[in-house]
């Protein structure tokens, strides 16, 4: 892969030297959705797929990007003197906004850059693309230019560009996964305080697989958004009546004995999710360390459940596929992954049963919602890395 990219660059670019080469991966999270922005737990892994990155820099202040899975696009310019969001800069606006965050904490690029980008997440599938983007050039220019940022401090950096250049509101988890993952293992992260630990993910007789739904909603970053501020309302309303800094520091008794104070139905729906979704992520990892998989199973069905009906960022297409997987012989557990409203499913299962799992879902899944679904058999990869 970088030979071929090297030799793309240099065909765009030309040949003049000084070429590096970085690769930071898309995640899945296997359990704990929604929780990172309400102080509670995630758990999940990156993948091996991702975004591939090839530089060099420029004597000038100009940017130029080009990406291979936006051709016709392309060469996009732009100028480190001018580093404001624009809608016609497209997928530029995240590298951009990378620099700009790096600009802001005084991270002074001493000089423009010539990029080359390849992902082979599939678009828009919810398995973190954007992230893994905003990564890569964070790993980019702590490299290129000797910036002393840690890998931590890339994924807040990230963050912090998504959340303030390019409008979504996300939480941490995605590009912690993308820049701090490991191979063979998933991150317990505690979103609030970022401390993190690493699980080893050895599933001896079963595996995990993703299925793309291949919809994405066009309120993804709108509904995340008002699910966002709808928490942090009901977080304020219990505020009135117990001392808490985040609804990850509820246990479910505790929401239960409280939860009349949040006033909207809706929001207590909200806030129940953020509460229950984090400690069946505590249990979730427990289960894992007991070896005991069916549980694990069992959290993942009942977190697809709550994000369905009390968090309500499922859709149609989503639900069909976690229905099938739950009828499907051999099939541990099965859920959403990722924001939702689209986008992917994760499941775990059981090694003799894949071949099957495969070809019952792909067969219905087709048959009820006339396009075809993507399947990938994860391989839990490194973090992002200089190649
Ligand atoms: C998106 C966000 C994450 C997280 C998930 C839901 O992927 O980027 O921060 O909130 O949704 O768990």
């Amino acid at each position: 892969m970088k030979a071929q990219l090297l030799e793309k660059f240099k065909e765009i670019y030309g040949d003049n030297g000084g070429i590096c080469a970085y690769f930071a991966p898309g995640r899945v999270n296997l359990i704990g959705e929604h929780t990172d922005y309400n102080g509670g737990h995630v758990f999940p892994c990156a993948l091996t797929l991702g975004t591939y990155g090839i530089a060099r820099k420029r004597e000038d202040k100009r940017l130029r990007f080009f990406s291979l899975n936006f051709e016709n696009l392309g060469v996009i310019e732009s100028d480190l003197n001018d580093l404001t969001p624009y809608k016609e800069a497209g997928w530029t606006n995240y590298p951009k906004g990378v620099m700009w965050a790096f600009e802001e904490r005084g991270y002074k690029l001493s000089c423009g850059l010539d990029v080359l980008i390849y992902g082979n997440i599939p678009n828009g599938s919810g398995l973190s693309s954007s992230a893994s983007l905003e990564v890569l050039i964070g790993l980019m220019l702590k490299d290129m230019f000797g910036f002393d940022v840690s890998m931590i401090d890339i994924a807040l950096i990230g963050q912090y560009s998504e959340n303030n250049y390019n409008g979504c509101n996300c939480g941490i988890m995605d590009q912690f996964a993308s820049a701090m993952g490991k191979k063979d293992h998933a991150i317990f992260l505690d979103a609030n305080t970022l401390k993190y630990e690493y699980a080893p993910v050895v599933l001896e007789d079963a595996k995990i697989v993703i299925v793309n739904s291949k919809v994405k909603h066009s309120l993804v970053d709108s509904a995340y958004n008002d699910r966002r501020n709808e928490c942090e309302t009901a977080l304020k309303e219990l505020q009135e009546v117990i001392d808490i800094q985040t609804l990850g520091d509820l246990t479910e008794e505790l929401f239960e004995a409280n939860k009349d104070a949040i006033k909207s139905e809706i929001r207590q729906k909200r806030a129940k999710h953020a509460v229950y979704e984090n400690q069946r992520t505590l249990k979730a990892v427990q289960a894992l360390k007991d070896n005991d998989v069916e549980l694990f199973g069992k959290l993942m069905n009942a977190s697809h459940v709550s994000l369905r009906d009390d968090y309500e960022v499922s859709c149609d297409e989503i639900d069909i596929l976690v229905n099938l997987a739950w009828e499907t012989e051999g099939v541990i557990g099965s859920r959403i992954t990722g924001g939702g409203f689209g986008g992917c499913t994760v499941s775990i299962v059981k090694n003799d049963a894949v071949d099957s799992f495969v070809a019952t879902l792909g067969a219905q899944y087709r048959e009820k919602v006339g396009h075809e679904a993507e399947f990938y058999i994860v391989d839990i990869g490194q973090g992002a890395h200089v190649l």
